[in-house]
């Protein structure tokens, strides 16, 4: 840390094997004071006994965000310095065939729980603009918000919704001192992906490729960076960094770099070889 002042940082969605979890362990190595939550406690077993205070948070809950912020202000006097919007959920489906309440929780975690924690925790974060830090948002979106990987189409969606929502917040916040960054997210070896969800039933028209999105999520598993070298990565850039946006994870500069040169298409091909 660049001040001598410790700072403070929340995380959301912390579950042990995840990206959240690895980015308390790094935000709190490099002597950060880290809140981290998940939904259950049992979860953030192992960032227990590593100076990591951990707290329950639903995304979706209002309740439960009132809740920690209340809890997060009490702690530390009514202030905090960076706020990781991490949560998130996924679910594979053909868009034509896909489950609405499923995409609707989807889109409740994903979006509109990112945005009510964002909007709870501002004050928090404007409170600390007078300690003569910046304040910072990170909000987890995905290359996939730029990459039309098949049988995604709502978490796709979902995550385009917020890189767009965080470059707006970003126009709003500035004036106000806060800075906001968007974290395009490639592929990391975490358990969001899991073959075993991806169904699309015995009706599907698309049930000939349903072993091949299967196939697509092992080799996922398999080939990815480790969340421990992606929060390496990602801390560093939230200290330094002077872009809005950060791109980590394996392939995310390749998809940075095509969809800053190339045309709206440029993926179409790669994506529809990875169901061959
Ligand atoms: N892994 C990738 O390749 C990849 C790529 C691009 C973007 N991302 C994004 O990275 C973020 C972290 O995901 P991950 O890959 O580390 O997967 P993960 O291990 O499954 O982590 C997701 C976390 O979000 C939590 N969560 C889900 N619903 C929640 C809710 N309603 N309230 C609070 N927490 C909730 C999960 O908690 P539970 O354990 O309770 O479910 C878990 O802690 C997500 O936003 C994901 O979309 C991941």
């Amino acid at each position: 840390m660049s001040d001598s002042k410790q700072r403070s940082i929340l995380i959301t969605g912390c579950s042990q094997g995840g990206a959240g979890n690895a980015l308390a362990l790094q935000f709190a190595s490099k002597g950060f004071r880290v809140f981290a939550t998940a939904r259950s406690l049992k979860t953030l077993a192992n960032l227990q006994g590593e100076n990591i205070e951990t707290l329950t948070l639903d995304v979706t809950d209002a309740s439960s965000i009132k809740a920690l912020a209340a809890e997060i202000s009490s702690r530390t006097g009514g202030s905090l310095d960076i706020l990781f919007n991490n949560a998130g959920t996924l679910y594979e489906a053909p868009a034509i065939e896909a489950d609405p309440a499923r995409v609707r929780a989807l889109f409740n975690t994903n979006v509109f729980g990112l945005m009510e924690v964002t909007t709870a925790f501002t004050p928090l974060l404007l409170a600390s603009v007078s300690s003569g830090f910046s304040p910072i948002i990170v909000n987890v979106a995905s290359v996939l918000a730029r990459v039309p990987n098949p049988f995604a189409s709502a978490y796709n969606a979902s995550k385009a919704a917020v890189a767009a929502y965080s470059d707006t917040l970003r126009l709003e916040l500035q004036p106000l001192g806060l800075k906001v960054k968007i974290l395009y997210m490639g592929e990391v070896s975490t358990p969001l992906m899991v073959a075993d969800n991806i169904n699309f039933g015995p009706e599907s028209i698309y049930r000939a490729v349903e072993d091949s999105v299967k196939a697509r999520t092992n080799t996922h598993l398999a080939k990815t960076m480790a969340p421990a070298q992606f929060a390496r990565e990602v801390a560093d850039e939230v200290f330094s960094g002077k872009s809005a946006t950060i791109w980590k994870g394996t392939n995310a500069f390749a998809v940075w770099f095509l969809n800053a040169v190339g045309p709206r298409n440029v993926f179409d091909s790669t994506v529809l070889k990875g169901l061959d």
